[in-house]
Parts: C-alpha cells; structure tokens; sequence
C-alpha cells in the first residue's frame, strides 16, 4: 500500500502548517525536486562540472518520462516551456487554410483561445461552441459538429481549470478519427492527477505544462505530437538543433537542412535545464506512486467535501465520477466571506469563475478536507 503519509512528511514538510488546494494554479514542489534544482543551479554556477552530456541526457531523460506518463514514445515528445507552445505549434503548424474552422468549447482557458484566435488574420475561424446549462462542454455538440468537414480542428481541455469538467476523451477520439478531424488537448489540468493513455485513446497533439499536477518548476513541460502527424508537421519555430545532426558542435555552420523526423523538430532550445532536471524529478515521483495510485488517494481526499455537499445541499459546479476529477468547484452564496474564512482557518483555495476552487493532490487529506467543508459550512 502506498504510505502518501510518508510521503507528505518527507517530500511536502510545509503541510504541517498549511492546507494547500490549488495544485490546479501552482503545484508545489517536492522536497526532491527542489534540490534537484539547487544542485543543478549550484553546477551551474560553475559550469565547468556540467558537462554537455549531463545537459542533453537531462533533457533525453525528461522526454522519456514525459512519454511515459501518457505511454508515448520519447520520439514523440518535444519539450517545451509551458502549455502555450503546444496550442501555438498546432496553431501555427497544422495544415489548416482560409474558411477552416477551429471548434473548441466556449469557457475555455484562454491558452487554448487566443493563439486560435489570432489565426483570423489568415482567414481560419474559431467558433466557440455552447456549454450546457451547467457550463461544461456540450460533447454531443461537439460530436455533431465536428462532421461539418470545414471543421478542421476541436481543440479541448481534457479537464477544465474553473469546472473540472473532464471530457470523455475515449468518445471525441474516435470521433475526431471518423471525421479525420485534428484533436488537439490540453492536458494542463488533468496529467499528474488521472491516468492517460494516448494509444489507447489518440490524439493528434497533447500540450502540457508541468507547472501545476506534476509539480514541476515554472519553465517545464512538452508537447505530444502523434508519430504519424510528426515528420508531417513543420515547426513554426525553427531551433537551432531541430535539424539531423546539428548535436555535432564541430560543424555548426554547416547548416544542415534536414529536418529530425522526431520530435526534437519543434523543440526551442536552449531549455531551462535546471527546471527540467527538476521536472524529472517530479514526474518520477508520481510515476513511482502510480498515477492511478494517485487518482484513487485523491477520491478519498475529496469525499468528505462532497458528503458535506450532498448533505447540506450545496451545488457544486464540478461534476461527479467520470466527467469529473479531482478538482471541486463549489457554488456558495457568498464566495468573499468563504474565501476569507478559508484562509483565516489556513486554507489556500482559489476562486474561478464564481466558484470556490479546491483543487488538492497527492499531499492533501481527507481529514484536511473535512476541515474544509466544515469551514465553508460557516459561511453558508
Ligand atoms: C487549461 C489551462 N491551460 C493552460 C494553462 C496555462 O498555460 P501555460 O502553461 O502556457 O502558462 C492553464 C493554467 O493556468 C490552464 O488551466
């Protein structure tokens, strides 16, 4: 059985004086990681003890764990520094042309937006599609409309940052196949806390900024990019080591023109190394631990605000078992007051879209969150 006990003593000692949700805007750090990243910035320092070869195997090393978290292959990877360049890369990159349409789901995060948006200066549409009465994307919809064949692309969140509305990727998967429509995920707030399988369910791109559920440093993260679609897809921006052989530094100007066939092609070195020696730091761990391992923890976790909810008939704007994750969003009538007494009482939560946004991790307890929603019940 997993001790997360241990776990929470040993990796997260802070948690003796803070209940901390809001793994879904800042994860924290490991202990493990944070001196991962203090070693690496101290060989830094002095950068004679970093050798080139300890550089690049980082990286080598960060790919690997990345493909395993959602049972890629490393060559399918690229790293990248946040979420943002992964939308932007299959923005930008993906064979789209004048009159296409990009569908994604109205109440998106804007990361998953803007870099769609800004494709209207080529004459490429975004439509946001209607979310249902509760405010969670319309999969029927989606479904239905991504058989319009000038639909090009649906862009998703797999879990949503204000509603924890997680899609049912299994479905828009095999729809997207049918239609030979382009799916591109954001799997920001989902990787780390639920498992994913992307032979089993595929998608075309899966961007990912480690920052948040794999409480990576700030700088971490990469994009998936399905090995059939790679060698397809140019890089909208173009690094320095994104061509066969250019890891060979004795003849960097021979400007070698063709372009790696992995996923190395859309990588925009130099990369924080320090952040990803530290990412893999945090990524072994919860693969260690088990992602599913982790899932499970965190139903237990989250139960006792969801009884207390049941209980006193308070809505929550997230949703309950497979559409839903570890994130709950709760409606109260005062979000000011409950926020307030929240971290009066030592609880760091957030507020998103009108709601109280508790999003707890693999650190968190159950007897925390029974705290919790006693807490809230005062500000009822
Ligand atoms: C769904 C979603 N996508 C992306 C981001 C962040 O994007 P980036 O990693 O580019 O900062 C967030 C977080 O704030 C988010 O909730």
């Amino acid at each position: 059985m997993t001790d997360f006990t241990h776990i929470r003593c040993e990796e997260f000692p802070w948690t003796a004086e803070a209940v901390y949700l809001n793994a879904a805007g800042i994860g924290p750090l490991p202990e493990r990681t944070r001196r991962a990243v203090e070693e690496f910035t101290r060989l830094r320092a002095a950068p004679h003890r970093l050798p080139d070869r300890t550089l690049f195997a980082t990286l080598a090393e960060s790919r690997r764990l990345a493909a395993r978290l959602i049972n890629a292959e490393p060559e399918e990877i690229a790293l990248a520094t946040n979420t943002s360049y992964g939308i932007n890369l299959a923005a930008r990159s993906l064979p789209l042309e004048r009159g296409d349409l990009v569908l994604a789901s109205d109440r998106e995060f804007p990361a998953n937006v803007y870099p769609w948006m800004a494709l209207a200066e080529r004459g490429i549409g975004l439509e946001l599609a209607p979310t249902t009465p509760d405010g969670w994307p319309d999969e029927d919809f989606l479904v239905e409309r991504i058989a319009d064949p000038r639909v090009r692309v649906l862009a998703v969140s797999l879990t949503q940052f204000s509603n924890s509305y997680t899609v049912n990727l299994a479905r828009l998967s095999a729809a997207a196949r049918a239609t030979g429509t382009f799916l591109v995920v954001d799997a920001i707030q989902a990787l780390g806390q639920m498992p994913v399988d992307v032979r089993a369910t595929p998608v075309d791109l899966l961007a990912c900024g480690a920052q948040k559920w794999l409480l990576s440093p700030w700088g971490s993260g990469f994009v998936y990019v399905r090995r059939e679609l790679l060698r397809a897809l140019p890089p909208a921006d173009v690094g320095w080591l994104a061509y066969e052989g250019t890891d060979d530094f004795t003849r960097l100007t021979r400007y070698e023109p063709t372009l790696r066939s992995d996923g190395r092609r859309f990588e925009l070195v130099t990369l924080p190394f320090q952040d990803f020696a530290g990412m893999n730091a945090s990524v072994g761990l919860l693969l260690e631990l088990g992602i599913e391992t982790i899932r499970r923890h965190l139903a237990e976790v989250t139960a006792p605000v969801l009884e207390w909810a049941d209980r006193r008939g308070v809505r929550l704007a997230s949703p309950r078992g497979p559409r839903g994750s570890a994130i709950l969003c709760v409606e109260l009538p005062d979000v000011g007051t409950a926020y307030r007494k929240l971290r009066e009482a030592g609880v760091f939560a957030t507020v998103r879209e009108g709601s109280i946004r508790l999003s707890p991790h693999l650190y968190n307890t159950p007897e925390e969150l029974a705290r919790v929603a006693a807490v809230l019940d005062g500000a009822l």
